[in-house]
């Protein structure tokens, strides 16, 4: 057998074990219940998540304000495969696969960065931000450099935010697109900036953060910060009722409608990954900071403190709250079965002039630090021996069990 077949043998082996073990380690869940043990721990499942749902979905890359020159490029590391997102000559964005058409280098050494073309480190071939080759030295008189090219990948802006598919056919992006535009569009986060970056490596399944993400079960007790200004209601599928709660949504609804701001909530429509929910905070609070005060001028076109808070969630990576004067987007990357990295930017007005970061970034910095605390000890208790999968709430974990069960779906 030649060496490649062997290749292509053993990786179709390993292909089919883990999709063996993934299917399962799926099959076996309960509905209403959480995920067996292998379905958080073992690495061929997440090889399956990586090859099935990561590769095959829109991930976040990043925001448009990080491109808004010709040659700002920014890349996005999942799994095996980094992809590169730089803003063109032409003005367009464009993706491609960080994989040199000569011989496989990478181009890119650091996460962003601004350039007049990718040079390939090794042997020099040179490329254009549109991924086309514009030079190829000492490769032959026959050598046609139009006939080399970065693969391309699917890129997406909304409102701001940028998202990417390594999928051949990525799925259709347009009701995401539809539902959070309109929404996002007031914050103008196209033409605020990066105040500041936290980066976190948290001992936990990536499946375990956005369980917690998608849940408030564990607010009241964890979050003093968060509940300041937030309710711990809202999630979709939480049946708790609170009259005040109620009032406070239908109040804020009817003054949103009154300013042309839209508020109406998209939650996973027919299994979908993604949600947009404008919510209000708690009465004195205009913003999610600890005294209820901006921290920074009011975003793009809103001009007045009462936006609420929008949040957004795009499975399996991203969550963001975008309030009056300050956005903030958390962005998950799976290192292993047991690791995953996080990104939180917090987004100002770009003429915002000097911002107190500790007041920016106050809630979010504890809640954040709390809730990767609770994974990491979530975490050790499911890869023990004693884990045995558990219950979910009916009243406050319904968005658990839509996860899980999109989690499913997307595993095929
Ligand atoms: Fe890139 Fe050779 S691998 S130029
Ligand atoms: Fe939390």
């Amino acid at each position: 057998m030649s060496d490649t077949a062997q290749s292509d043998t053993a990786q179709s082996a390993t292909a089919r074990s883990a999709t063996a073990l993934s299917d399962t380690a799926v099959r076996l869940r309960r509905p209403g219940w959480s995920l067996p043990q292998a379905a958080y721990t073992d690495p061929e499942v997440f090889t399956a998540d990586l090859e099935r749902i990561w590769a095959g979905g829109w991930l976040f890359a990043g925001h448009t304000c990080e491109l808004a020159e010709p040659g700002d490029y920014l890349t996005r590391d999942v799994g095996r495969d980094r992809v590169i997102v730089v803003r063109g000559d032409d003005g367009a964005l464009h993706a491609h696969h960080d994989v040199c058409a000569h011989r496989g280098s990478r181009l890119t050494t650091a996460d962003r960065g601004c350039v007049r073309a990718f040079v390939c480190p090794y042997h020099q071939w040179v490329y254009r931000t549109d991924g086309t080759l514009r030079s190829a030295r000492l490769m032959g008189e026959d050598f046609g450099v139009s006939a080399y090219r970065l693969a391309p990948a699917a890129v997406h802006e909304i409102e701001g935010l940028v998202f990417v598919c390594l999928a051949d056919e990525p799925p259709d992006i347009s009701g995401f697109a539809e539902a959070l535009g309109p929404q996002l569009a007031p914050h103008r986060l196209a033409d605020a900036r990066i105040e500041t970056r936290l980066r976190y490596r948290v001992a936990a399944n990536w499946k375990t953060l956005v369980e917690n993400n998608r849940e408030c079960y564990h607010c009241a007790g964890s979050h003093p910060e968060f509940t300041l200004s937030n309710f711990d209601l809202g999630v979709n599928g939480d049946l708790r009722s609170n009259p005040r709660y109620d009032a406070a949504v239908a109040r804020a609804r009817s003054r949103w409608a009154r300013r042309g701001l839209a508020s109406a909530e998209v939650s996973f429509p027919d299994g979908a990954w993604y949600r947009v929910a404008r919510l209000p905070l708690r009465d004195g609070f205009v913003t999610e900071s600890l005294d209820g005060r901006p921290v920074a001028p009011f975003l793009g076109r809103l001009g007045a403190a009462d936006a609420g808070s929008l949040r957004v969630v795009g499975l399996p990576d991203m969550w963001a709250h975008a309030n009056s004067d300050y956005a903030v987007t958390t962005r998950l990357t799976p290192v292993d079965a047991g690791t995953t990295d996080v990104e939180l930017c917090f987004l100002v007005r770009a003429d915002a002039g000097a911002v107190d970061r500790d007041a920016l970034t106050a809630v979010w910095r504890a809640t954040s630090e709390q809730d990767w605390a609770l994974c990491e000890q979530a975490y050790a208790g499911i890869a023990s021996r004693g884990y045995r999968p558990g219950p979910l709430s009916p009243v406050v974990e319904a968005s658990v069990e839509a996860f899980l069960g999109w989690y499913e779906r997307a595993l095929g």
